[in-house]
């Protein structure tokens, strides 16, 4: 089932990666600034990153627990099936199971299986058919789901939303990825589940605009507002070669990511 806390409205809603439990707060004191939903996401990598699932994630849903807004807590490309329990005995609103390595048939039958897991606990699950690439230096931007292939596939595992590739592929620095629209439109058109985008960072404010009105309804970012939060660090750093305490260095970082969510909220909500 869909979480009641994934409010699309007329446009999409902004997924946003948490590594830090900075990165949680910046991303709901965005969202409460726009005053829209928002979905925090811990990766598989983020739990490899800090060696266990538990402590990050019961401080980021601390943190959207009591957000003014509807911040729903997601699990984002676990290829681990026992990591996603853990997210689902730990309360996590939605979770992504990520079987895009693996071939149609077996992507099919993992994915149903997590499904019905997810299903018994009333659980929002979302997963990839055809792979997004650059996540371990692999870069596919030339990747394409296949509109009839991704309605069969839906229509097997039950999913509630669907990970598409449609020409982004994740961790670019630079925002000049090439989307493929007319494939979206039919995607949307076919497969009769919200659709996601991963690998936005690479996407212009006006593509992300235009990848909404083609039909996707959930906007995964994160590279881009890591960017966004080192660089303030890097500038501060740069200009005081006495700093020491973290907390002088991470308050302009942290909110220049809450500045930064509010302004791609409002961009994907298509309210600007
Ligand atoms: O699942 C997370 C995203 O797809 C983020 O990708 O780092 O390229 O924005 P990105
Ligand atoms: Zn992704």
């Amino acid at each position: 089932m869909l979480s009641p806390k994934f409010q699309f409205g007329a446009g999409a809603i902004g997924a946003f990666n948490v590594i830090l439990l900075e990165h949680a707060e910046a991303l709901v004191a965005g969202a409460e600034s726009a005053q829209l939903p928002v979905i925090l996401q811990i990766s598989q990598n983020a739990v490899s990153y800090h060696g266990s699932l538990k402590p990050i994630a019961l401080a980021t849903q601390a943190i959207a627990q009591s957000a003014a807004i509807p911040a729903a807590l997601h699990l984002d490309h676990a290829e681990d099936q026992e990591l996603i329990r853990q997210a689902l005995d730990l309360g996590f609103d939605s979770v992504m199971f990520d079987g895009s390595h693996l071939d149609y048939a077996e992507n099919v039958a993992a994915s149903k299986k997590m499904a019905d897991l997810c299903k018994s606990y009333n659980v929002t699950i979302e997963v990839e058919l055809g792979e997004v690439g650059g996540k371990d230096g692999v870069h596919a931007p030339g990747a394409r789901t296949k509109p009839a292939e991704a309605k069969a596939f839906v229509e097997a595992t039950g999913v509630d939303l669907l990970a598409v590739a449609v020409g982004t592929s994740h961790a670019m620095t630079t925002r000049d990825a090439t989307l493929d629209f007319d494939l979206i439109a039919e995607l949307a058109e076919s497969v009769g589940v919200p659709l996601v985008l991963h690998g936005s960072s690479g996407v212009s404010d006006a593509d992300l605009q235009r990848a909404v009105r083609a039909g996707m309804r959930k906007v995964n970012i994160a590279t881009h507002l890591n960017h966004v939060f080192t660089d303030s660090i890097r500038s501060s750093l740069a200009s005081d070669s006495a700093l020491v305490d973290p907390r002088k260095y991470i308050t302009p970082a942290r909110s220049a990511v809450t500045t930064e969510t509010a302004r791609l909220l409002r961009l994907l909500s298509l309210s600007v």
